[in-house]
């Protein structure tokens, strides 16, 4: 096993799960409130290369604005409100810069899981720029868990930043797995939920990977899921699966 591994078991989905607007400095106070201390979060490129919080492509589903937004500066970025969608409280909660989460983990002490979600068409300069931000942001801190859906960024990310950890995301079954992690040079595997069964969990465990589970919402499936040898549960229900999860 790779000795850089020292990662909490229960990580808080886009920093606060279903209890704040995801991927905002809101949501990462959330998940601290609620007494976790490892936050997933999505991060991509604006147009001029700054590397902020957004988990679609569009700005339209989480944000008052339409439109891609890699497409746009930071400066035109920044003063999106990314916060009334989700409810009246939040109004005027902006999209957070990578090093602004940065300075919140450094000030909670939590650890991050940050997933590299490029806009489609920069892979490669997203996983580039996430990596060195990361690695920049991250220097007296425990090292950030890169991961991501896509090769080709954490290609990138192994090129730039070999020295920080990288886990691979599968949404469905890939049998070229273990090659892939292998090239990748990835510790962790991170796998929908779903696809999780015995047999699958000794196998990646037997090819020296942790596991990753994600979005698990119940206490029961958790508990399962920990008892099987999972490593790790990526959670929206951050009140109802704690830090001190019992299982
Ligand atoms: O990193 C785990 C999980 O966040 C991957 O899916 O779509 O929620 O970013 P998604
Ligand atoms: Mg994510």
């Amino acid at each position: 096993m790779n000795e850089i591994w020292s990662y909490p078991k229960i990580v808080a989905h886009r920093g606060g799960g279903i209890l704040a607007p995801e991927n905002t400095l809101s949501a990462i106070d959330c998940g601290h409130q609620y007494g976790h201390t490892m936050i997933e979060f999505d991060a991509k490129i604006s147009e001029d290369q700054q590397v902020f919080l957004l988990h679609d492509d569009t700005l339209t589903r989480t944000t008052n604005t339409e439109g891609v937004a890699g497409a746009l500066t930071w400066n035109e970025l920044k003063h999106i409100d990314a916060g009334a969608w989700f409810s009246e409280q939040f109004v005027g909660e902006r999209l957070p810069l990578l090093s602004e989460v940065a300075e919140r983990c450094q000030r909670y002490g939590m650890f991050a899981n940050i997933e590299i979600k490029p806009t489609a068409g920069l892979e490669s300069l997203t996983g580039k720029h996430v990596a060195c931000a990361a690695a920049a942001y991250w220097q007296n801190m425990p090292a950030p868990l890169l991961s991501s859906f896509s090769r080709e960024a954490l290609a990138a990310a192994q090129y730039e930043q070999p020295g920080l950890p990288r886990g691979y995301l599968m949404d469905e079954w890939q049998d070229d797995w273990q090659q892939v992690t292998q090239q990748l040079g990835c510790v962790s595997l991170h796998l929908n939920e779903q696809l999780l069964t015995d047999h699958r969990i000794q196998q990646i465990k037997a090819a020296g990977l942790r596991i990753l589970a994600y979005t698990v919402n119940h206490p029961n499936r958790a508990r399962q899921l920990l008892q099987q040898g999972v490593d790790m549960l990526c959670t929206d229900r951050i009140d109802l699966i704690g830090p001190n999860f019992a299982y």
